[in-house]
């Protein structure tokens, strides 16, 4: 499975000032038991917003900076040809791509699942997600999020798995 995982606000925002232009928990805590134990890929720019290579999960960040400048533990790679090497060197594996923007459409014929994120509000944004043709997908789960006191806005959980063979 080659999946993209992100979450998107109602405008299909995804980013702002470099972070999540959100806070919530309840969809952090989705995006660690769903990629926890998998193999992970992220541009440099969303790989800068963790502290550190994320644990448990195979790192591989997408750049075209020396390897020198990433910890020593990260797989780096320079092309999506690579990564995709990655990938094919063991298609059972779960390979996430964790954007960002660029890798979301460089990737996207490529994609077999997509576990969407909505956030119900218009946050400030200045990334997008670029746009998905969902008619290649189905809707294959659909879970409504709980609102409260720590997750202020609607949301709910999506997952599509493709119709049709990927490339
Ligand atoms: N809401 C979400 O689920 C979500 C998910 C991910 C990110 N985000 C947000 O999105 C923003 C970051 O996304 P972004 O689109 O600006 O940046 P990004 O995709 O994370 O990083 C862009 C960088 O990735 C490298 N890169 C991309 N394609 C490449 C290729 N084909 N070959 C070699 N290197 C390549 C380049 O790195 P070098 O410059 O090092 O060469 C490029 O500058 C942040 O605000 C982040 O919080 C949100």
């Amino acid at each position: 499975m080659l999946a993209f995982i992100w979450a998107e606000d109602s405008q299909h925002g995804i980013g702002y000032q470099g972070q999540l232009p959100w806070h919530m928990p309840a969809d952090m805590k989705f995006f660690k038991e769903t990629t926890m134990g998998n193999t992970i890929v992220a541009g440099s720019k969303t790989f800068a917003t963790f502290k550190r290579p994320l644990p448990k999960r195979k790192n591989i960040v997408l750049t075209s900076q020396d390897a020198q400048n990433f910890p020593a533990d990260v797989i780096v790679c320079h092309s999506v040809e690579e990564v995709l090497a990655q990938y094919k060197q063991n298609p059972d594996q779960k390979m996430f791509i964790l954007g960002g923007a660029q890798l979301f459409r460089d990737f996207l014929p490529y994609a077999t699942d997509l576990y969407r994120t909505t956030i119900e509000h218009e946050f400030e944004i200045d990334t997008y997600m670029p746009e998905v043709d969902y008619s290649h997908f189905i809707l294959s789960d659909f879970v409504e999020g709980e609102v409260d006191e720590k997750n202020h806005y609607p949301y709910h959980f999506e997952h599509y798995t493709r119709v049709e063979p990927q490339e």
